[in-house]
């Protein structure tokens, strides 16, 4: 039984639930609080310092892809649970003439990577330091600054300089900041594997004087690092002293990653996923992301119901969301992996009439065990946790979805000896031994084995809806792992079904399914206990998330060119405009 205190704070917040949704239009809407409006251009980040970084870069004539630059090598300084240089991501373009455009900067696994990298002698998972998620050995070669230096030179306005995007971020090193109340708790909630790697141990425990809200942390070897970069340019990081730092710091702790590998990294373009629902073209991310396809699948599938009569909490609509995404997810585990190192079919995943045939096999009133849910199979001969999302639109209309990422809160918790540069443990997103789950309970088969040079496969999903008419019309992006793909799912289908706006689009309960573990996460006094009693009779089992399921950011243009910018009140982060 809950005690008096519990069940005094159940009531008071059901009564202001109540009367939110009193105010709502729709019922199921979400109450939450308006968006951030602006004129020209936008920035919706996880940290307001370089959110406002963005919104200078746009003021000074450059364009959204200049500022989403800018934005994410501050973040690097201002958020460094997942903002980085030592990690990478992948960037969604939609410039202002209707071109779009998919940059590929994810982690690249060194050369001496191999399948068997994370296995013992006897056959078992290496867990803790000289496993995937910690220590020298979990990281891939990073991605981020080869991904912006091609972003800028292709995609940039070409009026602002590489040192300008980069200096914000040095300055703010330098200078220090100050440390809100979550991101000085975060640091001692992840001391215990922060505090084996010294430099880390320094630079974020300040050797076991905690921070306290309120500190400025100041990262000098950050800004080392990043006035050599704004000098030198992006090959600072992958031919310059940075990466020979990087090297010998590996070299001395048993790490993979040598000079020749940071040498050979390359960022790529790629073809974005481009599908529609409901009439409106929706661009995302491809491989090595499985974002992009799993939501077209699981989009496709819930096309042919009604969405809107079903209304947005109903157990017939949560029933019908996990029965796809059992389906896409149990294809993503078999299919989805590096295109350069494996087949990956997606001509035939994104093929209407397989969907089609996929969605047939649910029943609409009761759960298909996922035991009972293979990957399909092609009638077609085969065709030839945690990270940080946001989103930039400019005064003409060019959009950037991006997200990138550490993997992991913190990544590998490495870093690097005079670097000032923390570590991704990206490693983990590959199959250690295939069918065994990883650090977000994915299982996932053999194309997405480790490999050197390869890359791991991902789950996020910067995308970018267009109006019936082609013009932009809003972007979402997440930090969650899996649940990246469901809370952006969520969100396109909240707009676009439930009208809701982008902020109450984003801050909507919601759930996630992934094929195995066979259970529906959901968000604490997100769900109701009726429609959890319905859907167990159904046969769907249940897991409390305690806290969310993933963060998403947003912006959305209005009809009248507005811009509407919305962090998830999950986290933290502020949107600027101008
Ligand atoms: N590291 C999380 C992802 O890439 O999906």
């Amino acid at each position: 039984m809950p005690t008096l205190k519990l069940r005094r704070i159940i009531c008071s917040w059901t009564i202001v639930v109540i009367f939110f949704a009193t105010l709502s239009p729709l019922s199921g809407h979400a109450a939450t609080r308006e968006p951030v409006r602006a004129k020209n251009g936008m920035v919706a980040s996880q940290h307001v310092l370089a959110s406002q970084i963005g919104v200078d870069i746009m003021k000074k004539g450059g364009n959204a892809v200049d500022a989403a630059i800018a934005v994410g090598i501050a973040l690097a300084v201002v958020y460094p649970e997942a903002g980085n240089i030592g990690g990478g991501g992948f960037m969604v373009i939609r410039k202002r003439d209707g071109s779009t455009h998919a940059i590929d900067y994810r982690e690249m696994a060194p050369a001496a990577a191999h399948r068997d990298l994370y296995v013992d002698s006897e056959g078992n998972i290496i867990r803790g330091e000289g496993g995937s998620t910690v220590g020298y050995r979990a990281s891939g070669v990073p991605g981020t600054l080869a991904g912006f230096d091609l972003a800028h030179k292709k995609y940039g306005s070409g009026t602002i300089a590489w040192k300008d995007l980069v200096e914000p971020a040095r300055k703010l090193a330098e200078d220090g900041y100050v440390l809100s109340h979550r991101l000085s708790n975060l640091f001692i909630a992840y001391k215990d594997t922060l505090s084996k790697y010294p430099e880390s141990n320094r630079i974020f425990l300040r050797d076991g004087d905690y921070f306290k809200e309120g500190d400025t942390l100041k990262q000098p070897e950050l800004a080392q690092t990043l006035e050599r970069v704004r000098d030198n340019g992006a090959a600072e990081f992958y031919t310059g002293k940075t990466a020979e730092m990087i090297a010998a710091d590996m070299k001395a702790n048993n790490g993979l990653i040598t000079m020749a590998d940071l040498k050979n990294y390359v960022a790529k373009e790629r073809d974005p996923i481009r599908g529609r629902y409901r009439g409106h073209e929706i661009i995302s991310m491809p491989p090595p992301s499985s974002g992009g396809i799993v939501m077209m699948q699981v989009l496709k599938m819930l096309e042919q119901h009604d969405i809107r009569a079903m209304q947005h909490n109903s157990a017939a609509k949560y029933h019908l969301y996990t029965e796809a995404s059992r389906r896409a997810f149990a294809d993503r585990a078999e299919y989805m992996a590096d295109p350069d190192f494996a087949d990956v079919p997606i001509a035939n995943l994104m093929n209407e009439t397989y969907v089609n045939a996929r969605r047939a096999t649910i029943d609409m009133k009761k759960a298909t065990p996922s035991t009972a849910v293979k990957f399909g199979e092609f009638a077609a001969a085969k065709e030839g946790t945690e990270t940080t999302h946001y989103t930039v639109v400019d005064a003409d209309g060019t959009m950037v979805s991006n997200t990138y990422t550490i993997n992991d809160l913190y990544g590998s918790r490495v870093t690097i000896k005079g670097t000032g540069i923390l570590m991704n443990d990206e490693m983990d997103d590959f199959a250690a031994r295939p069918g065994t789950p990883n650090l977000f309970g994915l299982v996932q088969g053999e194309r997405n084995k480790v490999e050197g040079g390869k890359r791991p496969l991902s789950s996020m999903t910067p995308t970018i809806v267009l109006r019936k008419d082609g013009s932009v019309w809003f972007a979402v992006g997440a930090r969650g792992g899996p649940r990246i793909i469901s809370a952006v799912i969520q969100t396109v289908i909240n707009v676009i079904d439930h009208e809701m706006n982008i902020q109450q689009a984003i801050d909507a309960p919601r759930i996630h399914h992934q094929w195995l573990p066979d259970e529906i996460m959901y968000e604490m006094y997100g769900m109701s206990p009726d429609t959890m009693n319905i859907l167990t009779g159904m046969g769907h089992k249940f897991v409390a998330r305690p806290g969310n399921i993933a963060q998403a950011t947003g912006i959305m243009v209005a009809e009248d060119g507005t811009k509407l910018g919305a962090i998830d009140g999950r986290g933290d982060g502020e949107a600027v405009g101008y």
